[in-house]
């Protein structure tokens, strides 16, 4: 991508890797017996909290495979913001350009997971939540990254920061899971790196096969759109190309496949900071979220960036 600025500020030291702006979130899991009736009382068997949101774990998951990484989003300053913002900092994510506003807060849900008929409910919050400020963070912190990393979650926000980015030649990423914001459409015209899954992507394009939902997402200043479908792996078309390719996903034991889509998004960016052609990130994300689904936990399974190479180093030698 071309820098449309002054040369001089195009040559900016870029200190992060993958900066991001969106979704972070709390995750209150509560295990039960089974799922109740209305109006019931039931016995919690365990509780487990976790941080989750698609910009926490996609920007842990490219901090996991090496990546500076920093997370620049509102939030606030109760006991839930201070827990997201420890695990980011935690996972090795700079949280110093995160904005603190009181009131706010980070997406919180209650899940409740009924062992014996294996249910899942959800229960989520969006009180308070912000996700990008509107004019947050300084134009000079999103000039400083490599890849700028965008959401649903404060789309005003995601617009201007966007705009800054593709100013100075830096590439926008993203992933969406709701297109209802009335300027959606205004953030969607400045990504250059479309991900999305297979649900977003035939609810968006009204088709449901990956391959022609990436033709029906693509735009002529596009660098890359991607369809991912799980299990299936994910269908994508760089610059260049005139029709989708497919990633078959990496057979793998999968015993949690919680997140990812989002350490998919984080690897790929993670490939795009350090300049990998298409092809390699697609494999990289792949990989890497295939490894992930093989451990429990949404971050706590992200691999390192030794585990993904020995992992695609034995795929290959079994080719
Ligand atoms: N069971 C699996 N085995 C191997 N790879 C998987 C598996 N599930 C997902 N993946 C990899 O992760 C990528 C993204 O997964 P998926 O399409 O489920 O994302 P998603 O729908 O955005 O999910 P979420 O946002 O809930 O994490 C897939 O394209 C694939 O490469
Ligand atoms: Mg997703």
């Amino acid at each position: 991508m071309v820098c449309r600025d002054a040369p001089e500020r195009c040559r900016l030291k870029r200190e992060i890797d993958v900066l991001g702006l969106g979704a972070v979130a709390v995750d209150d899991i509560l295990f039960v017996e089974s799922y109740p009736a209305a109006d019931a009382k039931m016995r919690v068997l365990r509780r487990e909290r976790h941080c989750g949101g698609l910009a926490a774990t996609a920007l842990v998951a490219a901090a996991r495979l090496g990546g500076r990484c920093a997370y620049a989003g509102a939030l606030g300053e109760d006991e839930l913001s201070k827990f997201v913002l420890d695990c980011l900092d935690h996972r090795g994510v700079d949280v110093s350009y995160a904005k603190r506003v009181r009131g706010r807060r980070p997406v919180s849900s209650c899940i409740v997971v009924g062992q014996d008929g294996r249910t899942r409910n959800i229960f989520f919050d969006l009180n308070g939540v912000v996700g990008a400020a509107a004019r947050w963070p300084a134009a000079t912190v999103v000039r400083s990254c490599r890849v700028l990393l965008v959401d649903n979650i404060g789309v005003p926000g995601m617009i201007r920061a966007a705009r800054i980015a593709r100013r100075h030649g830096i590439p926008v990423v993203a992933d969406f899971e709701s297109d209802q914001h009335p300027q959606f459409g205004e953030l969607l015209e400045l990504v250059d790196h479309l991900i999305v899954s297979r649900d977003f992507a035939a609810k968006r394009s009204g088709v449901s096969d990956p391959a022609i939902a990436v033709q029906k997402l693509w735009a002529t200043d596009r660098e890359a759109v991607v369809v991912t479908a799980g299990a299936s792996g994910c269908w994508y078309r760089g610059e260049g190309a005139a029709a989708a390719r497919r990633q078959p996903a990496f057979q793998v034991a999968a015993v949690d496949t919680t997140g990812c889509g989002d350490v998919f998004h984080g690897a790929y960016a993670f490939g795009l900071a350090r300049g990998l052609p298409l092809d390699e990130r697609i494999r990289l994300a792949s990989a890497t979220a295939a490894l992930k689904a093989t451990r429990p936990g949404g971050q706590a399974g992200i691999p390192s960036l030794a585990a993904v190479k020995r992992f695609l180093q034995q795929a290959i030698n079994a080719e």
